[in-house]
């Protein structure tokens, strides 16, 4: 399964590597439109590289690295196993990945980083060996840490605090991202703004988490068009109405509203009834305000509209629908204290 004993017509990108001369620079200019390459940087068995290999279409070379002998070892038997196609694009490759990466820049069009746990050791390398318009993609398994579990243990890893919100797991994506994006930039002075120190509704303290990535975290053109293929297709996937549920709802989802609020958090507060979804959908609507679900929770509100506007509607709620004398310095008393500006009906 080596690279060396595969004849040369066999090689993922069709080039001869013994052409020289001007039939070279033909191809080299061609480069535009040469086969994705791809290096899966923590391969360990080869399973995925191999799965690049053979299953998508139009793929080049895809370099497997891991630094365990044992693992690249049984990485080449599955590569000889998966037969010529296999071994005509599969190189295992015995090497520490973020020297590998930092000693290959801009070389790969595709990157794939699944280590054990987290990828914040390998994320400043990752984002040197991506090609310009290639693409990252990277798993982490340390969730807990990311969505709250040990904010410092996120801070030393990532740079970002996270708040143990509703929203933590959108949460621990946008705090990946935005770290991925600190490592491909030089970083320059943060300026935050600023916020007063106690929130104007309940007169409670703000909890202070991020930085995060504030940008969309879905391509809905991509999310849509995957969506009528996998349609067109249905028939192929045993888990085609899972697949298809999710990917409704992040098509549908605001882009531009990072996080999100809950009903049943913010009716919890007010220890009051909850409205309706459709009666809240409607009611920011008729603020002016846009709103959507989010694939993360049935229960999520992403909007737009400020948290002035979401507390006025549920005033406006509570009127038609009084709670019970609370204490009056519970958070939900102070905000039900102040009279709605806006009439919602
Ligand atoms: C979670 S496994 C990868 C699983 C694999 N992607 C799959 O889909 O089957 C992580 C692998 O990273 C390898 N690894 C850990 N640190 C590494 C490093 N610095 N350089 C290269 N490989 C490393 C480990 O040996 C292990 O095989």
């Amino acid at each position: 399964g080596r690279r060396a004993d595969i004849p040369p017509e066999q090689h993922a990108d069709g080039l001869d590597p013994a052409t020289t001369g001007s039939e070279d620079t033909a191809l080299r200019k061609e480069s535009s439109l040469k086969a994705p390459k791809v290096l899966e940087a923590l391969a360990a068995s080869g399973l995925r590289a191999i799965r690049y290999a053979l299953e998508v279409d139009g793929i080049g070379e895809v370099i497997a690295l891991d630094n365990n002998e044992v693992a690249i070892e049984s990485c080449k038997r599955n590569i000889y196993h998966n037969g010529i196609l296999a071994s005509s694009k599969v190189v295992p490759h015995l090497a520490d990945a973020r020297i590998y990466m930092l000693t290959h820049p801009k070389e790969f069009d595709v990157v794939d980083l699944d280590p054990y746990g987290s990828p914040a050791a390998f994320l400043d390398s990752a984002v040197q060996c991506v090609a310009d318009g290639g693409i990252l993609m990277c798993s982490a398994t340390d969730m807990a840490v990311l969505a709250g579990g040990n904010a410092e243990v996120c801070f030393s890893k990532y740079g970002s605090y996270p708040v143990r919100g509703k929203y933590r797991h959108e949460m621990a994506l946008r705090i990946l991202l935005a770290c991925m994006e600190d490592k491909r930039n030089i970083p320059l002075p943060n300026f935050c703004p600023t916020v007063p120190q106690e929130c104007s509704e309940c007169g409670g303290k703000f909890v202070m988490g991020g930085p995060i990535w504030s940008d969309p975290i879905h391509d809905r053109d991509w999310a849509t068009s995957i969506l009528s293929n996998i349609r067109a297709t249905s028939g192929l996937y045993e888990a085609y109405a899972k697949i298809s549920a999710i990917l409704t709802s992040v098509s549908e989802e605001l882009p531009n509203a990072p996080l999100f609020v809950s009903l049943h958090s913010i009716c919890a507060t007010l220890k009051c009834t909850n409205p309706t979804m459709v009666m809240f959908h409607s009611a920011i609507r008729n603020a002016g305000y846009q709103i959507s679900g989010s694939h993360a929770d049935p229960l999520a509100l992403k909007t737009d509209a400020p948290m002035s506007v979401i507390w006025d509607i549920m005033r406006c709620w509570v009127k038609l629908h009084p709670v019970k004398s609370q204490p009056e310095n519970l958070p939900g008393s102070r905000i039900l204290s102040q009279e709605p500006q806006l009439q919602t009906s």
